[in-house]
This record gives C-alpha cells, sequence and structure tokens, in this order.
C-alpha cells in the first residue's frame, strides 16, 4: 500500500466501525422444559444498539443474559430454535449464524493449553478463513502487537498452565482483539477473578477500548463494574428476561475512586438495585464490589 493510500484506508475502518448496528426485535427465547412444554427465558426483547461504546447487559443469575448474547453473535444452541421468535439483525441484516465481525469472550478463557501465548493469540491466523485475509507477516506484527498492549509480551513463550487467572484472561482478551472486530461481546469475562486482578482489567479494557473503540456487550452481574465500564446499561429482570431499565452514564472513563462515591453514582446504584428488586423479589444473585 502507497503511504497516500494509508489514511484513506484508515479513515475507510473508522467509518465502517462508526456504522455498526445490533437491533433485537421482540425476542423471545423458550427452552424444553425438563417435564415437557416449554420454559420462557427470554419473554420479548427490543433493544438497539447502533453505535460504538460500552453497553452493560446486567441481571440476576439465570436470567437470561447470555441466552441473549450468543443470539447477538449468532451462536445456537444444537436442537433449540434460537431465537424462539423475533429476530436479530446486524447493520440491518438477519443474523443467522456466527458472523465476521463479532468475537466473544467468556468467563472460562479457553485458551489451550499445548499451545504458548503466542501461539494462543495467533491461533485465529491458523484458520482458514484468516489465513487468507493476512498475510503471515503482518497477523504476525499484530500479534506482537497486542501482546505488548495487554501486558504479556515477556510472557509470550509461555503455555497457559505457567500464567495466572488475570494473564489467562488478558490471553483470551488478546486473541479477540487480534481481529479487530466491530463487535465485541463479553460474558462475564471477569467474574471468577479478585477483586483487584478485576479492576485491573477493568483498567485495561477501557484503554483497549480508547485505542480502537467498536461496540461492546459486556454481561455482568455486578453492579459496580456496571457503572464503572458502561456507556449505556442495561438492566434485565429475572426470567423470563425484560427490559427493567436502561440508561445513559455521560461521565468519562476511567471513572475514578472519588466519582464511584459521588452522589450520581450511589443514586445510579440504587436505581439498579431498587429496580432489580422491583422486578426480581428474592431471585437471582447480584454483586456490588467493595
Ligand atoms: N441450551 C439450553 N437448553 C435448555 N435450557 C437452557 C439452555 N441454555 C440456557 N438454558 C436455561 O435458560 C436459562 C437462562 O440461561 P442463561 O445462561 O442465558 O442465563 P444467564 O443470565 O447467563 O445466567 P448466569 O448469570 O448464571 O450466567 C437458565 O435457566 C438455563 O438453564
Ligand atoms: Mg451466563
Amino acid at each position: 500500500m502507497s503511504a497516500s493510500a494509508a489514511p484513506l484506508v484508515q479513515h475507510a475502518e473508522a467509518e465502517r466501525r462508526n456504522s455498526i448496528s445490533i437491533v433485537l426485535k421482540d425476542i423471545v427465547q423458550e427452552y424444553p422444559a425438563p417435564g415437557g412444554g416449554a420454559t420462557r427465558v427470554v419473554g420479548g426483547i427490543d433493544l438497539a444498539l447502533e453505535r460504538p461504546g460500552i453497553n452493560m447487559l446486567l441481571g440476576p443469575s439465570g436470567c437470561g443474559k447470555s441466552t441473549i448474547l450468543h443470539m447477538m453473535g449468532g451462536v445456537r444452541p444444537i436442537g433449540v430454535k434460537t431465537p424462539t421468535s423475533g429476530s436479530v439483525l446486524i447493520d440491518g441484516e438477519p443474523c443467522d449464524g456466527a458472523h465476521d465481525d463479532s468475537v466473544m469472550v467468556f468467563q472460562r478463557y479457553a485458551n489451550r493449553p499445548d499451545l504458548s501465548v503466542f501461539e494462543n493469540v495467533a491461533f485465529p491466523f491458523r484458520l482458514k478463513l484468516w489465513r487468507q485475509r493476512l498475510p503471515e507477516g503482518e497477523w504476525r506484527d499484530r500479534v506482537t502487537q497486542i501482546l505488548a498492549a495487554v501486558g504479556l509480551a515477556d510472557k509470550k513463550d509461555l503455555r497457559p498452565a505457567q500464567l495466572s487467572g488475570g494473564q489467562n484472561q488478558r490471553v483470551a482478551l488478546a486473541r479477540a482483539l487480534v481481529l479487530r472486530p466491530r463487535i465485541l461481546l463479553m460474558d462475564e469475562p471477569f467474574g471468577a477473578l479478585d477483586a483487584q486482578t478485576r479492576e485491573e482489567m477493568q483498567h485495561l479494557l477501557v484503554k483497549l477500548y480508547n485505542d480502537r473503540p467498536c461496540l461492546v456487550v459486556f454481561v455482568t452481574h455486578d453492579v459496580t463494574e456496571a457503572l464503572m465500564l458502561g456507556d449505556r446499561v442495561i438492566v434485565l429482570s429475572a426470567q423470563p428476561a425484560r427490559i427493567a431499565d436502561d440508561f445513559v452514564i455521560g461521565e468519562p472513563r476511567p471513572r475514578s475512586g472519588t466519582w464511584q462515591r459521588s452522589s450520581e453514582a450511589v443514586k445510579l446504584e440504587e436505581r439498579i438495585l431498587n429496580q432489580l428488586h422491583k422486578v426480581s423479589p428474592g431471585k437471582g444473585s447480584l454483586r456490588v464490589t467493595v
């Protein structure tokens, strides 16, 4: 590529990132119930996420958060029609299966124990789709860059068993972001980490997001995490999940401890907790980080 063409390509990529959308239209999900019949897990959700930003999906345990996130990523459970009714649109097009623009990060980081940190992050480029898209020199540079960004440059030859939980989650995050996705779907990614490591990972996510904004949907049942990270917080009711509240937080990130203790943050925390207790008294579990 000529030097003069590079800014044009970057501009086109930025445009593509800014025009991303996920729209859920009257989504219902039912699963077969153990004794016959069906259990309604998602009870009619309309939601439009139409620009880069960090969107927190918060709700009690078992309310259907992963089910909704999987739908957004086109992940289909075996033997179950999903959604049961309604539609998921990505950039206005029906989402019928896994799509190239999104990647998922899970609580269980799913790193391969037999591969080094470098090879774990490079793994997508060993698959045909990505191998064909990027020349080896380019993806190797990308892997090196993202490993530096997540602070694992000096660990690149180690195996996952030689890393801590937080470091393993950095590997998973790097493997997702090395693809420069337009949509990043995160399912309680920091839920298994201790409080201090979780906070470090939240700061890292904010830094990486600022470097390359995309549309993030981040599932959590931690109220503090939602307030620290979200541009928008969508609160779900207990099963069957419906939208109980949906609000925007304008405070720039990183959000300080002082903001966390401010009357604005305390009111938002109360608003979430009241909403959840109103809609689902005594059901599911929530965490407020201390
Ligand atoms: N493939 C499936 N078949 C049958 N039932 C399912 C299936 N997937 C999820 N469920 C049920 O749907 C409900 C919601 O599950 P889901 O995993 O979406 O909840 P969640 O909010 O992510 O929970 P958690 O906070 O514990 O991760 C649960 O009762 C679960 O048992
Ligand atoms: Mg879940």
